[in-house]
């Protein structure tokens, strides 16, 4: 065992500690959560974790970054999640504990890349879930408090200093503050109120594909690719793709609910990858729909060059009034489609389905993060304090506050974009290891039971690697910067306190009370 005082270098260092999979398979069992859902279940729950800001409001974005050809982004951001979901869902049904790609790495490759994917998975669901509080506000301000009761926000208060008048995004902070509260006390969401808010994106997105596809025009189309397919910081088809890949995350939430799947070798698989191939027929329509109606090109700047989305060029383009009714200029992107196609009380109505919908999003990210939190906590890589549960509500309460001021936090001051392309930098780079880890549990225990085998994984999982480099380096010039910063800050607190205090470093077993580990929406 590594003791603190005998520092090991090298490889010891980096893989020395290596939780057993057998120790984490042996955990699992004796919680024994009672099995019950199938694949449908775990299908609606994939949906309900994946359908949000994403094809709701980044839609604008991406029509920045690639004009038209962004319906080509959602195939490249689909297929990369697609081949992701296939690794995930071997080691997923192989071992199917909490804490997703932070426990598969601690197996597989040890304590200290299992910590920095724990720390990159707080980009994951921390920082998305501010993204879609941000998603959230847009659509609350613009159909609920505007077009619905005739109040509109004064600039200051919905949106943060990025826009010209900006202060503070509000809505955005009450709701991810709502929401912290909700998971304090212990909400969680009934498989049956997941199913009704499925059912609500679903109709919603159904509607605007019926109404817009009949009115969509070829002219609108043209230019296909005005930033090409390959565009420097983060423009053209992939530079939308690495934005729109937002659309997909949280499809691993259905891994993480695996403890509680009945047959999850056959289930699991089924609802990823039914998951997110519906996900991926819905967002393609919608994104035809939109362009083809009222078109998508983005708007240029003085030197030929599409403005950033987020920016304060960008947003003063879209004052002037031949831009106002620009697809990458609306907060509430489908709505403002149906607006401006003569369906104004769908164009509401779709409004409420995302006021509806997105908090339950929100909720299941931040669920996620306050689990990863707590699942490192009890390795002891993070303080134990944060794995206390409260003794009425049972749930891990002072994570999850932290975790709230945290999003509300970002939420206030960032535009959604930005925040999306952050949350999308550590959602890559916790995937890409997930597929590392894939290949050498294939190479290490060839023999071990797989109830879910990954089709040609040689193929897959090397595919998904170069698949999450490739759009990770086709993100902004900033959104890429801030995953080396983030792991450089993490690794300095590991080596300061979790390497230290590691229940595994100290041959101890893991600390902690049991709390419930199932995402909401699942039972
Ligand atoms: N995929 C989720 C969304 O688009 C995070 O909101």
């Amino acid at each position: 065992m590594n003791r603190p005082s005998q520092p090991p270098g090298g490889t010891e260092l980096i893989f020395g500690r290596v939780k057993s999979l057998d120790a984490i398979l042996a955990t699992a069992e004796k919680k024994s959560l009672h099995r019950s859902l199938g694949a449908f279940q775990l299908t609606m729950l994939g949906i309900g974790c994946v359908i949000g800001t994403g094809i709701f409001v980044l839609t604008s974005a991406a029509a920045q970054k690639a004009g038209p050809g962004m319906i080509l982004s959602f195939v490249v951001a689909g297929a990369v999640c697609v081949v992701a979901a296939l690794c995930y869902a071997e080691i997923a049904a192989m071992a199917p504990v909490a804490g997703s790609a932070y426990t598969y790495t601690y197996s597989v490759m040890g304590e200290l890349l299992a910590w920095t994917v724990g720390w990159a998975l707080i980009l994951e669901y921390a920082v998305a879930a501010s993204a879609v509080s941000v998603g959230w506000s847009g659509y609350f301000a613009g159909s609920i408090l505007h077009e619905t009761f005739g109040i509109t926000l004064p600039t200051w208060l919905s949106h943060g200093p990025y826009m010209p008048g900006g202060f503070i995004n509000l809505p955005a902070v009450v709701i991810s503050l709502l929401i912290t509260w909700l998971l304090m006390i212990g909400t969680t969401e009934s498989a049956r109120v997941n199913a009704v808010l499925v059912t609500i994106k679903v109709v919603a997105l159904t509607a605007f594909v019926a109404l817009t596809l009949p009115k969509t025009h070829g002219a609108n189309f043209e230019p296909f690719l005005p930033t090409g397919i390959l565009g420097s910081n983060g423009l053209g088809v992939v530079g939308a793709a690495a934005t729109i890949f937002f659309a997909y995350v949280g499809f691993d939430a259905v891994s993480t609910a695996a403890e509680e799947t009945k047959d999850p070798q056959r289930n699991v698989p089924i609802g990823l990858i039914a998951s997110l191939g519906i996900c991926t027929v819905f967002y393609m329509l919608v994104a035809a729909g939109a362009i083809g109606t009222i078109g998508g090109q983005p708007l240029f700047g003085a030197d030929g060059v599409p403005f950033t989305t987020g920016s304060a060029e960008l947003a003063r383009a879209c004052l002037i009034p031949a831009n106002a009714q620009a697809l990458v200029c609306s907060n509430e992107a489908l709505a403002h489609v149906l607006r401006q196609v003569g369906y104004a009380n769908v164009g509401n109505w779709m409004g409420y389905a995302a006021g509806l919908a997105l908090p339950s999003v929100i909720l299941i990210l931040m669920f996620g993060q306050t689990r990863i939190f707590f699942v490192m906590s009890r390795d002891g890589l993070l303080p134990e304090v944060l794995s206390r549960v409260h003794p009425k509500w049972k749930t891990p309460h002072i994570v999850t506050a932290i975790t709230g001021v945290f999003v509300a936090f970002a939420a206030a001051f960032l535009p959604v974009g930005q925040l999306a392309d952050i949350a999308n930098a550590g959602t890559l780079y916790a995937f890409m290891m997930v597929a590392i880890a894939l290949l050498i549990l294939r190479k290490r225990e060839p023999n071990r039971h797989r109830p879910f085998r990954t089709p040609a994984a040689w193929i897959v999982a090397p595919l998904t690697i170069v698949g999450c480099i490739g759009l990770y380096f086709s993100l902004p010039y900033e959104a890429m910067a801030v995953l080396p910063i983030w792991g450089a800050v993490g690794l300095v607190i590991y080596f300061l306190y979790g390497y230290r205090k590691s229940y595994l470093g100290r041959g101890m077993a893991d600390g902690g009370e049991p709390i419930d580990m199932a995402p909401p929406g699942s039972h």
